[in-house]
């Protein structure tokens, strides 16, 4: 038997569609790192890599991208989860966001952005473009660098290194903890 799930997105409960969970660095016009969580993420072109983030219009990371047109998605691991929550608390930009989030500012390799060291993969973009709706927007951002902890490049298994977390619901992830091969069909 199936049951209708409310079409409200925040009332989805089970939730069809994780979100892969990034934090997002982008600066200001001061030169001040914003860090915040965001997950409506996806790939939308393969060749050249593109991606789309949804991101309401007043967040200080939609504000950051539009002005400057580079942005940083730091992947956390599980272990992260608490302080990618705090994250998305609000809070006047000052030059020591990053540090007062919980992380480390290392540079990044394209842009100016900073990568936060205590991910373990990053992938670097610039904004291509940008549709509009109401208060919320859809990034486009074209991919012009990735990297990752040297220890999940060379890992058997790099998802076990990685663990990403994925949005479900308010307050709840799940986690990958590893990367499981497709079985031959006979
Ligand atoms: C797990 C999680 C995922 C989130 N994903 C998004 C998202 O994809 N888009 C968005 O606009 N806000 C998202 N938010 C909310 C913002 O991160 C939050 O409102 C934050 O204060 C915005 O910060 P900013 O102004 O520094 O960008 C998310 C919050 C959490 C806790």
């Amino acid at each position: 038997m199936k049951r209708e799930i409310d079409v409200a997105a925040r009332n989805w409960r089970p939730s069809p569609l994780a979100g892969p969970l990034f934090l997002v660095t982008t600066v200001n016009a001061q030169g001040w790192t914003n860090v915040a969580p965001k997950s409506l993420v996806s790939f939308i072109t393969v060749s050249p890599p593109r991606i789309v983030v949804g991101c309401n219009r007043g967040h200080h990371t939609a504000q950051n991208l539009l002005a400057s047109g580079e942005c940083v998605l730091n992947l956390p691991n599980d272990g992260l989860a608490s302080r990618v929550w705090a994250a998305a608390e609000p809070r006047e930009p000052a030059p020591d966001e990053v540090e007062a989030r919980g992380f480390t500012p290392i540079p990044a390799l394209r842009v100016r952005p900073p990568r936060l060291a205590e991910c373990a993969a990053h992938i670097e973009c610039r904004l291509e473009g940008v549709q509009w709706y109401g208060d919320e927007c859809a990034l486009i951002l074209g991919v012009v660098a990735a990297s990752a902890d040297a220890a999940a490049c060379d890992a058997e298994d790099p998802y076990a290194v990685l663990r990403p977390i994925f949005f479900l619901a308010p307050g709840i992830f799940g986690t990958i903890r590893e990367g499981r091969p497709v079985a031959q069909r006979a």
